[in-house]
């Protein structure tokens, strides 16, 4: 099942690079947590120098948003913590949630392994806390809702490393369960997922920059509108941006963001803030941006001129507090009904059905069925009936991209999908690759 899960949904190997990033940046628990879970650096460590600098700049980044993070959940003094997704981190550990009630939430395979690993670390220790892991899949509602069952609010929502991953589609699902939750909890959605791409660019120049003349200019036009990448070029030539792009390679491409999406600010700032903003608000949400420098946190992986350095970058890198705005218009994505995959070989051809959502949580379930009934014949096509399916995510498309690579371009045909995911395929372009009836 984990070599299905991984098939279809490659990210969570993502969040292994971040507990080894914090265990590299001194952080005791993800040490041990990283050597529990039987990890090993050598995904991370490069052989060229360029690639060595990307991994330092890497860990500097992931040690400020981990502990920037730790600090402004505190800040909003909920007594819930939903951490969506909460990876491998070692957050149910930190002393800030001894008192608090911590929902971790991420897809079945990272919590089937955390959940076991934390009540082992806390009961040896002799602590008693509140936590729990759940899978989720965070475009799913209904799952998201049932992880939070007799949750009590206002809730704090945090969201680390996801939002750059998904699609529109997907992103849209994401804001409209997170409106839904906070409607009925109250409380905060906070992230700093809109911006990444402008905090690695600012990362990259200060940790990389020989002297730190180039990494002042980048962290001098971080305030105002100019575009990142640009300004990146020209104080570091191609140096800086092909490291950046080596390092989205790591973890055989999993770690491979297109920082793409209508969520991540890049290009042009004004306008880019402006769109996620109506993003946003289309989906009944509002944002408040508080500069993350507010809560510097004290970092082990930077000497004191490259910290300072790292907090003006700060002062116009922002933390996003996300509440309901009251004006909310529903993507139409709604739970879903109950999943299920039927399969029929007539010859040379499959017929599959599919009925509810296809997602993280039920898409290793669809691939396990195809490769079932293909296994040992020699099909030539497939048509699947989508006549019932409400949604399908990137990890279903996965699957279809699958199924089409061994049964060639155009030799799967989709019947009857609904007008959302007509629109997803469009979306993402897969309406290239199946023929679409
Ligand atoms: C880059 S990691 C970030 C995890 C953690 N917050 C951190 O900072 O390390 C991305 C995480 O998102 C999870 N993920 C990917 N797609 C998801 C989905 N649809 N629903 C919930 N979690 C998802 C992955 O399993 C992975 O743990």
């Amino acid at each position: 099942m984990d070599d299905l899960r991984e098939r279809t949904n490659p990210v969570f190997n993502t969040a292994k690079a971040t507990l080894l990033q914090l265990a590299e940046a001194g952080h005791a628990d993800a040490a041990m947590m990283a050597e529990m879970l039987g990890l090993d650096l050598s995904g991370m460590t490069f052989d060229d120098e360029r690639k060595k600098a990307m991994g330092k700049s890497n860990v500097a980044t992931f040690e400020l948003r981990y502990r920037s993070m730790n600090a402004f959940i505190e800040a909003t003094g909920a007594k819930t913590i939903v951490d969506l997704p909460c990876g491998y981190t070692p957050r149910a550990l930190e002393d800030f949630v001894a008192d608090k009630r911590y929902i971790a939430c991420d897809l079945p395979a990272v919590a089937e392994e955390m959940g076991p690993l934390v009540d082992k670390i806390l009961a040896q220790r002799g602590l008693r806390r509140d936590v729990a892991y759940h899978g989720v899949d965070a475009t799913n509602y209904a799952a998201l809702r049932a992880a939070l069952e007799g949750a009590e609010g206002p809730l704090c929502i945090t969201t680390e490393g996801l939002m750059m991953y998904f699609t529109e589609s997907e992103l849209a699902a994401l804001l409209d369960n997170v409106r839904r939750v906070l409607e009925e909890f109250g409380g905060v959605w906070i992230t700093q997922d809109p911006e990444v791409a402008r905090v690695f660019i600012a990362m990259s120049a200060i940790v990389m920059s020989g002297d730190t003349t180039a990494a002042k200019a980048v962290v001098a036009a971080l305030g105002g509108s100019a575009n990142m990448s640009t300004v990146l070029k020209a104080m570091a030539g191609d140096r800086a941006q092909s490291a950046l792009n080596a390092s989205k390679d790591a973890y055989g491409g999993a770690a491979n963001v297109n920082f793409g999406n209508v969520m991540t600010i890049r290009g042009e700032p004004e306008r880019a803030y402006a769109a996620a903003k109506d993003f946003l608000r289309a989906h009944g949400l509002k944002a408040e941006l508080t500069p993350v420098a507010r809560r510097m946190p004290k970092l082990s992986s930077l000497d004191p001129e490259r910290t300072e350095l790292a907090r003006q970058a700060m002062e116009n890198i922002s933390l996003w507090t996300i509440t309901p705005d009251g004006a909310a218009r529903e993507s139409g994505i709604e739970a879903g009904g109950v999943f299920g995959v039927d399969t029929a070989v007539d010859g040379s051809e499959l017929a599959v059905t599919l009925r509810g959502r296809v997602d993280s949580l039920t898409a290793p379930e669809f691939l396990a069925a195809f490769e079932k009934a293909a296994a040992g014949k020699s099909l030539t096509a497939a048509r699947v009936d989508m006549s019932r399916l409400e949604y399908i995510s990137s990890a279903g498309l996965r699957v279809l991209l699958i199924m089409t690579k061994r049964l060639g371009a155009g030799r799967v045909t989709v019947t009857g999908a609904n007008e959302l995911v007509r629109s997803i395929f469009e979306q993402t372009g897969y309406d290239d690759i199946l023929t679409l009836q």
